[in-house]
């Protein structure tokens, strides 16, 4: 009976231990931070329609997205709904020539190497990526952006990548079949006589 028991322990605790770790427990999904101001996607991308690049400007080219700079926000601010005190984060941060320090969801480890542009260059849309921003009052991850999520991708990027006009479009289903692959998928090495993506390499995330 003793044996039994523990046996029926170790096999619940690994299932606990699996869907913790499969429904995003350690990965923490869905959960927003606590920000310096209570800052709306759905409200400034959704229901205003702000493009991404307004705010985010070096998506395209960088490695990193970039964040607005107070000057952004006080361009409406001045005017709209300036009067409340969830503002006064924008006006120290101006006064003292500082960024507003924003809290990330999103933070990879020291020891990956991530970049923006390459992605948004070869067609894969924010959504793929972080889920439907413009829909979140609160900036929560949607991804659990694990190492074996990146390498799902890239091990046969071509069926996620569109034309790069449609990365900003916000339209995930339409739109024409991807363009012919470029850039590291396009040129793979051969390895002991195997032809092997560098997208897959150590080295491309890792340095
Ligand atoms: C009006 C400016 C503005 C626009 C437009 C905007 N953002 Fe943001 N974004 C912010 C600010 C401010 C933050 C930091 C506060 C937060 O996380 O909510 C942020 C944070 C984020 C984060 C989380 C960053 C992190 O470090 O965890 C993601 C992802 C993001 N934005 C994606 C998008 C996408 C995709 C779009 C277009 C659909 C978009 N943003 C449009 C201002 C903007
Ligand atoms: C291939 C996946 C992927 C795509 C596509 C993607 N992102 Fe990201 N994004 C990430 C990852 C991973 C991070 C964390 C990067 C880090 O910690 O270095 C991140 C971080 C961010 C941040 C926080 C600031 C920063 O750059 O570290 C913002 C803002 C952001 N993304 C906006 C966007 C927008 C806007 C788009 C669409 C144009 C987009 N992302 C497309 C994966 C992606
Ligand atoms: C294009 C003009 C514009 C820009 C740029 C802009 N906002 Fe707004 N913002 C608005 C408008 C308009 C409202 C009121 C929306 C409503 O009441 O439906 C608003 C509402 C808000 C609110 C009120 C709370 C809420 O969620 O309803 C906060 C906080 C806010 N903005 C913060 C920011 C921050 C921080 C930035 C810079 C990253 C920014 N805004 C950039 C136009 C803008
Ligand atoms: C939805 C698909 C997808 C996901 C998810 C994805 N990538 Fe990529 N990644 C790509 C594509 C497509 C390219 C460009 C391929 C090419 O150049 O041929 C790329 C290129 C790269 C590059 C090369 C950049 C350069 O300098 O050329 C790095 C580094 C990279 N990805 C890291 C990551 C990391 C880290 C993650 C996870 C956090 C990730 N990727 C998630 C599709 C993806
Ligand atoms: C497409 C990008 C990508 C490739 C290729 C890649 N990794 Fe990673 N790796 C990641 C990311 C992202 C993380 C961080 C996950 C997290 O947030 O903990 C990571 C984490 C790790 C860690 C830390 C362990 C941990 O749990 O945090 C080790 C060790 C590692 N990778 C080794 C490797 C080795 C060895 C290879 C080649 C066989 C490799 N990686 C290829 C993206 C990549």
């Amino acid at each position: 009976m003793a044996m039994l028991a523990a046996l029926a322990a170790t096999l619940l605790a690994s299932v606990v231990a699996f869907a913790h770790a499969r429904f995003g427990g350690v990965w923490a999904l869905g959960q927003p931070a606590s920000q310096p101001i209570p800052f709306s996607h759905a409200v400034h991308a959704g229901g205003l329609g702000l493009d991404c690049r307004f705010c985010h400007a070096a998506v395209e080219t960088g490695p990193q997205a970039g964040m607005p700079t107070a000057e952004t926000c006080l361009a409406c601010h001045t005017r709209v709904w300036n009067v409340t005190a969830q503002f006064a984060p924008l006006a120290t941060a101006l006064a003292q020539d500082t960024p507003v320090t924003w809290a990330s969801t999103h933070r990879l480890p020291e020891h990956v190497r991530f970049h923006h542009g390459a992605h948004v260059q070869a067609g894969v849309t924010c959504q793929t990526c972080h889920g439907q921003v413009w829909e979140m009052p609160r900036t929560v991850k949607a991804e659990p952006l694990s190492m074996g999520w990146c390498i799902d991708c890239h091990r046969d990027p071509a069926p996620r990548q569109g034309p790069v006009e449609h990365v900003f479009t916000r339209d995930a289903s339409s739109g024409p079949p991807p363009e012919p692959r470029f850039g590291l998928a396009a040129h793979p090495v051969l390895h002991q006589g195997v032809s092997v993506s560098a997208l897959t390499n150590c080295s491309t995330c890792h340095r």
